[in-house]
């Protein structure tokens, strides 16, 4: 595995393996690698000739006050589990590199950013489209691959693909959790362990939607105060958001019909922790 830090270093050994008729699979993450990110790894590993993961936590998407200081990191961890996932080019840019001087011009996501973490969030979805931006711009990826845990995300970058004409296919990847259910998230160690324990509710209250849509709710008022009450019961955390919406437009739902998101936020007291459940009614 060659870890290279520059975008020049970058392109042009991008540019000689395309050359050479190399698929180029693309992971971007933040680091602090986990299951969720391994999982990304692997299912491009097969996919692809070659395989290319970023690490970069971009100062861009944190709002003020959020943990972009406290975000956690461990390169030389990072290193060893990419190694063990075959990856062929670790991207490990300073934001320095990212970002040599104040910028002249920012992708700003229309559509979609007043729902959900976009609401808590803002701006968050104008710096991840701008930094995907560049990466894409970088990697030249032919696949990239994300994970449906960041449902929204993955929404976003459906439309800035599609926007913005890249010639890259999106490939969606299922939630990858622990054994009780929680999402597997670089956040999870700010929980306590008592918060950790309670944080498994938002899967269990995700189960309860689910079984009783099977049992043939659709009312999203009903599932939303369902889960919101298990939430309440068992978590410490404050609820940010449980909301149902269409996917991946993100629309209001009257009805629960055809492909749908619930989606939850919770607030605890050092990390904010999201789940969410896509469902197809016919
Ligand atoms: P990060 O939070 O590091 O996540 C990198 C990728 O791993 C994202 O596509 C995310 O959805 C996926 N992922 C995280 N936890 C997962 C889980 N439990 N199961 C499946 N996939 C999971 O998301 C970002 O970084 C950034 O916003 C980024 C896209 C890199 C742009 O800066």
């Amino acid at each position: 595995m060659n870890v290279i830090e520059t975008i020049k270093e970058m392109q042009q050994t991008i540019i000689t393996l395309r050359a050479s008729g190399n698929r180029i699979g693309f992971v971007p993450t933040m680091g602090y690698l986990h299951e969720g990110h391994l999982t990304l790894m692997r299912q491009a590993r097969k996919e692809n000739d070659i395989l290319i993961v970023s690490i970069f936590v971009n100062p861009l998407q944190f709002g003020a006050g959020e943990d972009l200081g406290a975000y956690p990191r461990d390169f030389e961890q990072d290193c060893v589990k990419a190694q063990k996932e075959e990856v062929d080019l670790l991207f490990y840019p300073s934001v320095k590199e990212m970002y040599p001087s104040a910028s002249s011009v920012k992708v700003m996501v229309t559509d979609r950013t007043d729902v959900l973490c976009g609401r808590a969030r803002p701006g968050h979805f104008d710096g991840v489209a701008t930094v995907l931006t560049k990466l894409f711009n970088i990697v030249m990826p032919d696949r990239v691959y994300f994970g449906l845990k960041d449902a929204q995300q993955v929404a976003v970058v459906d439309g800035l693909i599609h926007d913005f004409n890249f010639p890259i296919e999106l490939v969606p990847v299922p939630t990858v959790r622990e054994k009780d259910g929680l999402a597997k998230s670089s956040r999870n160690v700010y929980l306590s362990p008592l918060e950790r324990d309670q944080a498994k509710e938002l899967y269990q209250g995700l189960q309860l939607a689910n079984n009783m849509i099977e049992e043939g709710e659709r009312n999203p008022e009903s599932i939303v105060q369902l889960v919101k009450g298990h939430i309440e019961k068992h978590c410490d955390g404050v609820i940010d958001y449980v909301e149902i919406r269409t996917y991946p437009e993100l629309k209001p739902v009257e009805t629960i019909v055809g492909k749908v998101i619930l989606a939850i936020a919770v607030k605890f007291s050092s990390a904010r922790l999201i789940d969410n459940l896509i469902l197809e009614i016919v």
